[in-house]
Parts: C-alpha cells; sequence; structure tokens
C-alpha cells in the first residue's frame, strides 16, 4: 500500500485541476467539474459550490451555481448574510474552523462543523466565491486555502478572458 502526504495530494489534486481547465470547453465545464474533483479527491470536502452575484441585481445577491454535496436551503444569499455574504462583501477569503461559534453562519446542513469560503475575482472585482463545508472541525489549514483560492483563481481568470477587457 502506498501512502501519500498531505501536501502531495494538495500537489496532485492541483494539478488534476490545471488539466481539467487545460481541458474543458466552457467556464461552466469547468467550474463544475472543479466541484466533482474537489468532492471525490479530497475526504474533508464534503459540500463543495459556487455562488455567483447575479449581473444587473441591485441590491447584489449570490446565486447559487453548481454544487456537489447536500441539498442546501440557500440557493439565494444576499451579501449582508452569511459567511458567504462576507466573503463577497469583503472580498477576503473567510476561513471558519467551528460554524456553531459563528454568529453569521447560515446552516446547510447539521453536519457542517468548518467552512472556508474564496472570492473569485474578474479584472478586480469579486463576481462569485467558491464554498466549501467540511464535517470535520478545522478542516481548512493553509495548503487547502492555497488549493482552493488556486481554483478560485483559474475561474476568474476564464471568466476575465470571456468577457474580454
Ligand atoms: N454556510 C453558508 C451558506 C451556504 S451553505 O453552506 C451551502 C453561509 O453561512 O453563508
Amino acid at each position: 500500500m502506498t501512502t501519500t502526504s498531505k501536501s502531495e495530494k494538495h500537489a496532485q489534486v492541483r494539478r488534476e485541476v490545471e488539466r481539467l481547465a487545460a481541458e474543458s470547453r466552457s467556464t461552466d465545464d469547468l467550474m463544475r467539474g472543479i466541484t466533482v474533483l474537489l468532492n471525490e479527491h479530497m475526504l474533508k470536502y464534503n459540500w463543495v459550490g459556487f455562488y455567483m452575484l447575479e449581473q444587473g441585481a441591485d441590491p447584489p445577491i449570490l446565486v447559487l451555481g453548481h454544487y456537489q454535496g447536500a441539498m442546501t436551503p440557500h440557493t439565494r444569499i444576499p451579501l449582508n448574510q452569511g459567511i458567504c455574504g462576507a466573503a463577497a462583501s469583503s472580498g477576503k477569503t473567510v476561513v471558519v474552523d467551528d460554524v456553531s461559534k459563528d454568529p453569521r453562519y447560515l446552516a446547510c446542513s447539521l453536519e457542517t462543523k468548518s467552512e472556508i469560503v474564496v472570492p473569485i475575482f474578474v479584472h478586480g472585482k469579486v463576481a462569485g466565491e467558491l464554498d466549501l463545508d467540511s464535517h470535520f472541525h478545522a478542516a481548512f489549514g493553509s495548503e487547502d486555502r492555497e488549493l482552493i483560492e488556486f481554483c478560485a483563481r483559474i475561474v476568474g481568470n476564464r471568466l476575465a478572458n470571456e468577457t474580454g477587457n
């Protein structure tokens, strides 16, 4: 039996994401593929999904896109609600090691213990985010954060190319 260290696993998944980005025909395929890949390859990534800002909505609202994991009641999230709203409105990655201790948290599943939300930038502006939940406390360490931020950058760059300059 071979053992794979945590870093090797992250590097492996990063290469898979690069391959997916090179092979996927549309941003939509790429986003769906990323949710599948992260959910299947990383044991602690129990829910993986994209929320994108609805174009032209005033006030702005995040709309659920591709996801893997349990169905969530939160399909539309205003920017003043939830960890998702906090990440999109601040433009900063939010990591919550214990969701039960964060008053902003909007519950998706009773099993969720920790969460990370990474904004996606297009031409320097937040266009959406990549949200992950785990059934384990403090599941998202620095290597996870780097991997998930890498995925968010790949999607942002692809969207930027689609929308021209
Ligand atoms: N927990 C998120 C809501 C989305 S679900 O996790 C899928 C939040 O607090 O914004």
